[in-house]
C-alpha cells in the first residue's frame, strides 16, 4: 500500500479520509487519478454521493477500509490519499509499503504533522527516488520490515 501516489500507474484502489472526501466534494464524482474505486474511512457515511464514474465505499475503521481496498485492487497497489490522520494510522498499523512525499517550500506555520506520535512504532525506510522539479521535490521511500 502506498501513501500519496504521484501517478496512477500500477494503482487500482484509493483509500482516503472523510475530511479529504468532503473537502474535494467527492471529486465531483470523478476522482482525478483514473478509474480506481475510492474507499473512504468514516464513522458516518453520507446519505448521497456525487454522480460520476467513480465508485465510493464508506467504511468504519482504517484496517477494514484497507482490507476492502486491497480486495478491490487485486494484485495492484492501494494508494492512500492522506491526510495526516490517515497516514499516521496506517504507519502505526504497519500497512504501508511505500511512502511518497511531495515537498514544497511553503511553511504554513501550523497544521497536523505528517509523522508524529507513532505510539512508539519505529519506521525504517530506504530512499528509492529523489526527483527535483521547479518548486517541488518528489521523494519516495520503501518501508523496510
Ligand atoms: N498533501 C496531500 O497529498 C494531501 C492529500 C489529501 C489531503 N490533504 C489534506 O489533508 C487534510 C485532511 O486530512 P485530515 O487528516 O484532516 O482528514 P482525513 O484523513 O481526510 O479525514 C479524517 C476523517 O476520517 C475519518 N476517520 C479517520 N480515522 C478513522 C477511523 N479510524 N475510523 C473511522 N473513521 C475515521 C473521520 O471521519 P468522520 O468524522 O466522518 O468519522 C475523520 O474525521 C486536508 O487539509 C487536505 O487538504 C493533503
Amino acid at each position: 500500500m502506498l501513501l500519496a501516489p504521484m501517478s496512477p500507474a500500477g494503482m487500482s484502489a484509493i483509500f482516503t479520509g472523510r475530511r479529504t472526501y468532503d473537502l474535494t466534494g467527492g471529486w465531483g464524482g470523478e476522482q482525478p487519478l483514473g478509474d480506481a474505486p475510492v474507499f473512504v474511512v468514516t464513522h458516518s457515511p453520507p446519505a448521497t454521493v456525487p454522480a460520476g464514474r467513480t465508485s465510493f465505499t464508506f467504511v468504519d475503521g482504517v484496517r477494514a477500509a484497507v482490507e476492502q481496498a486491497r480486495h478491490a485492487a487485486g494484485d495492484k497497489d492501494v494508494s492512500v490519499i492522506g491526510g495526516a490522520s490517515i497516514a499516521r494510522q496506517c504507519m502505526i498499523a504497519g500497512l504501508l509499503d511505500e511512502i511518497q512525499i511531495h515537498l514544497t517550500p511553503a511553511i504554513p506555520g501550523q497544521g497536523i504533522r505528517l509523522i508524529d506520535d507513532l505510539d512508539g512504532n519505529e519506521i525504517s525506510a530506504m530512499q528509492t527516488r529523489v526527483l527535483e522539479a521547479p518548486g517541488v521535490t518528489h521523494l519516495r521511500y520503501r518501508v523496510v520490515r
